[in-house]
């Protein structure tokens, strides 16, 4: 299992793991009739708008995991509306076809996904962190962390957050290891946090 910086051949092991670990951290396959749509909405946009903050975790069966994130997630979030939704939308129309998680992810596409506002100035960039099982539990997802932590030290991005959905208690564990704190709660799960400007 070796750790790598993206290159544009991961891009269909990311959307792989992305649908297998897109249930609350198990395998969402069966819950899409198309298996592009969870990487459309939270796997492929990162490397394409900055392959520099995008890694990950390879063996001979191919891509088991990655991290993928962005340093400013509100030029992030315009940068999509620009460059990636506008395909995506023409792509797949409304109302949609499929499986209720289906038309919930085409929906998502038509509205977007707005930054979360209420944390940008301290923290900007935001990041997904998915290994599939046989990448669990030996340390890959902290070298992950370790890495995008150190390259938006080197471009001084003062922090770094992410949502978590409440269910997930073994990535809320993992999350609080590898240094993150809880800013909020809402339905929809937990908003982390990572201060980058302290030691
Ligand atoms: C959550 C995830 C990224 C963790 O990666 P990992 O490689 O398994 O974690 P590591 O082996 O690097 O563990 C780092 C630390 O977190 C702890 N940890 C990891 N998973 C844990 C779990 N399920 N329960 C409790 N602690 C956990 C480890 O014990 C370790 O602690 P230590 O370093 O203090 O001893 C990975 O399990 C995963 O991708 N899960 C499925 C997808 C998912 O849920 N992604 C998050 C969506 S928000």
């Amino acid at each position: 299992m070796e750790l790598r910086r993206f290159a544009r051949c991961d891009l269909p092991g990311l959307y792989r793991v992305c649908l297998r670990t897109g249930a609350v951290g198990q395998d969402a396959t069966d819950r899409y009739t198309d298996p592009d749509l969870l990487g459309h909405l939270y796997a492929g946009a990162y490397p394409t708008a900055d392959p520099a903050l995008s890694w990950v975790v390879r063996d001979d069966r191919g891509v088991a995991g990655y991290l993928v994130a962005t340093a400013d997630s509100a030029a992030f979030a315009a940068w999509q509306e620009e460059h990636w939704w506008p395909e995506l939308r023409e792509r797949y129309p409304l109302p949609g076809t499929g499986t209720e998680d289906d038309l919930r992810a085409i929906s998502t596409i038509h509205a977007g996904q707005p930054p979360r506002t209420a944390v940008l100035d301290r923290y900007p960039a935001h990041l997904h962190i998915d290994l599939l099982p046989r990448a669990q539990g030996s340390g890959m997802g902290r070298r992950l962390i370790d890495a995008v932590v150190t390259e938006l030290r080197a471009r001084g991005v003062p922090g770094l957050h992410l949502g978590v959905a409440e269910a997930n208690t073994g990535a809320i564990a993992f999350y609080d290891r590898v240094g993150f704190s809880t800013e909020s709660r809402d339905d929809a799960g937990r908003l982390l946090v990572m201060d980058l400007t302290t030691a």
